[in-house]
């Protein structure tokens, strides 16, 4: 056939990091209250004594992430952690302006820590630059990591936490350029802003790692930001949701964001080597991606989308572009985790895993080691794509878009080897083609393969309370001989773990 994959194991691209598994939770919708926590559920079983959903804490420990991101979002930028500590009874019921909510506040910094503990996952906060002021960071910084005799790390131990949190990982704001964000502010203000509160927070815990929050990578907010903050950061936060009611726009959209990771990869070079800041380096943490549609499942509403298995394809070519630009990436955080945009959906009794949980969950476990480089050789999709290279996402004028617009391929692949074991995953995005391709594979490997495949007939395929298990994995076997001329099913998603 004149379908090829080809790979050579000692072509090593660069290592995955493993906190491309991460996840972000925030105080939006369902998320936490009713999704991570239900102080009031009186389900036996259901929940524990400090009211974690057990069942979505048990989904989710499947996934071994590395690193959650907290409390926001949006929601962050008029968050005030105080209001989220001490006594419960005490804490203020608060208006919130991201989502036009209200927040009780029973959930908040401890609470999240003792979850991350539980879970065995490390904590990421972001900082609220919007009504938050820099007195109120540093505040939480020493809450959180001090083992000093001062004020706020006294005020950790009188809540019942002796021993500093050490939360390594702090981002300075959350889509400040956003017109929906509360203290949105032009680039070059955020710059100069962020460059001193990095400048403090640092300088009361040097041990912190410090996420600049850029755009999505190909704005010229991206240019300005990574030019104000190549020294003073350790990551450069990028976001982007893909969504479309058309297959192919759905399942193309991610080459947007793969090329949005090589110009910001970019950018941040030439940061470095304009700013003589030598010294620097500074990954790309992709810590807002998903498939979402603001209209279909408005944020407000609480983003319940309800997931096809065109966008459980669509996840796994997410997936495949953090394995293929491993080398660019310190870390991803699928958004969210739990009922809002999210692979766990739940009732006050019940739950089910959406669609896309399933290629996610299968690179979260067997897509980790060393990125491999690949030769492909596919059809490739002719008609409109999803890639966001259209608009702006600010609203403004992009500087980054004719010219750079990626060729996509039907057969979306990558590669990985860990153990000696390579891994490979593959998206037929096609709707119309079976497409039969030949396998070539260096080196010398058992007899049977492990074939993992995500698929239904029906591309609208959904999973629901009624109906949990109509997109879900399916394991299998081939030989190893079969690679040579190996049918990928039209829109599916498989993987080949060969050892
Ligand atoms: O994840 C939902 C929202 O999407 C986040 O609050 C925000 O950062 C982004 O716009």
């Amino acid at each position: 056939s004149a379908n090829l994959i080809k790979l050579d194991p000692s072509r090593v691209l660069g290592a995955v990091d493993d906190k491309v598994y991460s996840g972000f939770l925030e105080h939006m919708g369902r998320c936490i209250y009713g999704g991570i926590v239900d102080f009031d559920s009186t389900v036996p079983g259901l929940t524990n004594e400090k009211g974690y959903r057990l069942d979505v804490a048990d989904a989710l420990k499947e996934l071994n992430m590395p690193v959650v991101r907290y409390p926001g979002g949006n929601f962050v930028s008029s968050y005030h952690w105080l209001d989220g500590v001490g006594p419960k009874d005490q804490r203020p019921r608060r208006p919130e302006l991201a989502w036009l909510g209200e927040e009780p506040n029973h959930f908040g910094t401890d609470e999240f820590m003792e979850w991350c503990e539980y879970m065995n996952t490390e904590p990421y906060l972001c900082l609220n630059m919007g009504t938050g002021t820099l007195d109120e960071a540093l505040a939480w910084v020493e809450y959180c990591n001090s083992d000093k005799n001062t004020y706020y790390a006294n005020l950790r131990r009188k809540n019942g936490h002796e021993k500093p949190y050490n939360v390594k990982y702090w981002s300075l704001g959350n889509e400040v350029w956003g017109p929906w964000q509360v203290g949105q502010m032009p680039a070059a203000d955020y710059g100069k802003k962020a460059f001193q509160w990095a400048k403090a927070l640092k300088l009361l815990d040097p041990n912190i790692k410090l996420v600049a929050c850029g755009c999505t990578g190909f704005e010229e907010w991206d240019y300005i930001v990574t030019q104000a903050l190549i020294s003073q950061v350790d990551l450069y936060s990028i976001h982007l949701y893909t969504s479309s009611d058309d297959h192919y726009k759905n399942v193309t959209g991610t080459a947007g964001a793969e090329r949005g990771i090589q110009i910001c990869s970019k950018l941040l070079d030439l940061a470095k080597i304009q700013q003589k800041a030598y010294n620097a380096d500074v990954k790309i943490c992709f810590d807002e991606w998903n498939v979402w549609d603001g209209e279909r499942a408005p944020g407000y509403l609480g983003a319940e989308e309800q997931y096809t298995l065109s966008d459980a394809l669509a996840v796994a070519s997410w997936c495949n572009v953090f394995i293929r630009q491993a080398s660019l990436i310190g870390m991803a955080n699928i958004a969210q985790l739990v009922n809002v945009i999210a692979p766990i959906m739940t009732s006050k009794t019940d739950l089910f895993l959406q669609t896309i949980y399933h290629p996610f969950l299968l690179f979260c476990k067997y897509m980790r080691g060393e990125s491999l480089n690949l030769h492909v050789e596919s059809p490739t999709y002719k008609g409109d794509t999803g890639c966001s290279f259209t608009e702006s996402s600010v609203g403004g004028e992009l500087l980054w878009v004719k010219g750079v617009e990626p060729a996509i391929p039907m057969l979306d692949v990558s590669a990985t080897k860990k153990d000696g074991i390579i891994t490979i995953a593959v998206v037929n995005r096609s709707l119309e083609d079976d497409l039969t391709t030949k396998i070539v594979l260096e080196g010398d490997y058992k007899e049977t393969v492990t074939v993992y495949t995500v698929h239904h007939d029906d591309i609208a395929a959904t999973n629901t309370f009624e109906n949990k298990e109509v997109v879900k994995v399916e394991e299998s076997t081939c030989k190893l001989g079969d690679l040579e001329s190996y049918t990928f099913r039209k829109h599916s998603f498989v993987m080949l773990r060969i050892s």
